[in-house]
């Protein structure tokens, strides 16, 4: 293990898996432009929340027909909108393999009490068996576990003859993955995430037959105003065209827009999708050539390009006691972050204990490049504080 720090840094340490970076070049001054101090629902200030929507569209080529809304409270706002007005028509699959998985598993059996709920859940690295997903029944699950680095390889999994609708958390997959859209009933992301935009609100995707669920299904349990996506048995299509359940922050949304423009300006969702992978391919390489971290995902077909998670398999490391393993995976990320080589790279706090690098298209390569021998640093450090 290296004991002198590296020569270089990354020339943006910003690593965290949400708030993302902002996109190479953000400086405030790009929200000059921003709608403030009048109303959204102003001829202005509506089209800037429409041009959100139309930007994000067309760059994530939404199929026809699909309806694309901001929505309240980020992407749980989202999600749960979507499952306290969907769910309880028929039976559901919840899947869950990290801790925002297992969130909606919570809402959908404590709070909604659905009894005809199915959970297929697997551990910190590993996938349910997606093959038992019944095309009968809804399903729920994140399209990238954020907290263990797990997504789903495909959609292969999803049948195109289903009856059940797809319920599906992409939030931290979104504008850097592809999506099989046809096959996802719901889709739901923030801004902050991989185009590194402001935290506030939620967008909500839904296909046609959700659509449909939505106005013939009444569900047994009372919807709050910022949930409620229909007026009188039909859908609410104003909310899909920018007119807001209620009132959005106006510089989150120029902030939205600046990193659509972006994401355009740079050759929109190919380059973005080569952006994470490249920043995916970073770490594999350097994986491969340590002996004492790996990957928290077991099959490299799940290995997430956006919330890259590492855990340490150095045998010292592995035959310490828990409580020592989560300290000594902590303190790495915090010599990296005092060195001001990286930032907010220590593992969720649900998760087991490693480190966690976002590498989502506002991340460039070099900066990652740059990083990983901090890790090597810092991980020395540790080690050889601790006596070894
Ligand atoms: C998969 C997933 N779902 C939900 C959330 C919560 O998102 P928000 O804070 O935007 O509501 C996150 C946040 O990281 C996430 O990664």
């Amino acid at each position: 293990m290296p004991l002198a720090p590296p020569k270089t840094r990354p020339h943006n340490p910003c690593f965290s898996s949400g708030p993302c970076a902002k996109r190479p070049g953000w400086c405030p001054e790009a929200l000059g432009d921003a709608w403030l101090g009048r109303s959204h629902r102003a001829k202005g200030g509506k089209a800037r929340l429409a041009e959100v929507i139309a930007r994000s569209r067309s760059i994530l080529g939404l199929p026809d027909g699909y309806r694309l809304a901001i929505v309240p409270a980020s992407d749980t706002g989202a999600v749960e909108m979507a499952l306290w007005s969907l769910l309880g028509a028929r039976g559901v699959d919840m899947l869950a393999w990290e801790s925002f998985g297992s969130g909606w598993v919570t809402d959908a059996a404590k709070q909604l009490k659905l009894n005809d709920m199915r959970i297929m859940q697997a551990d910190y690295g590993k996938l349910p068996d997606l093959s038992k997903v019944d095309r009968m029944r809804d399903a729920v699950f994140t399209w990238n576990g954020t907290t263990s680095g797990v997504r789903v390889p495909n959609g292969d999994w999803i049948a195109d003859s289903r009856a059940g609708l797809t319920i599906c958390d992409a939030t931290s997959a979104v504008f850097a993955m592809d999506l099989p859209w046809a096959k996802l009933d719901v889709v739901t992301w923030s801004w902050q995430k991989v185009l590194g935009g402001e935290a506030a609100h939620g967008m909500l995707a839904l296909s046609p037959r959700a659509v449909e669920r939505l106005e013939t299904y009444r569900p047994a349990w009372p919807l709050p105003k910022i949930f409620r996506l229909t007026k009188d048995g039909k859908l609410n299509e104003e909310v899909f065209t920018g007119a807001t359940i209620n009132t959005p922050s106006m510089l989150c949304v120029e902030d939205a827009l600046d990193s659509l423009r972006w994401a355009e300006e740079i050759g929109g969702l190919p380059a973005l999708i080569a952006r994470a992978e490249a920043n995916l391919a970073v770490v594999a390489d350097w994986v491969a050539a340590r002996e004492w971290v790996d990957f928290l995902a077991e099959d490299p077909a799940t290995r997430s390009c956006t919330s890259i998670c590492l855990k340490i398999v150095d045998p010292w490391f592995q035959a310490l006691p828990a409580p020592e393993q989560a300290a000594a995976a902590k303190a790495v990320a915090a010599h990296v972050e005092k060195a001001e080589a990286g930032y907010d790279i220590a593992a969720y706090r649900e998760a087991p204990p490693g480190l966690r690098i976002w590498g989502g298209a506002t991340v460039a390569r070099e900066d990652m490049q740059a990083l990983l021998p901090w890790l090597d640093w810092a991980y020395g450090k540790v080690k050889g504080a601790r006596g070894k």
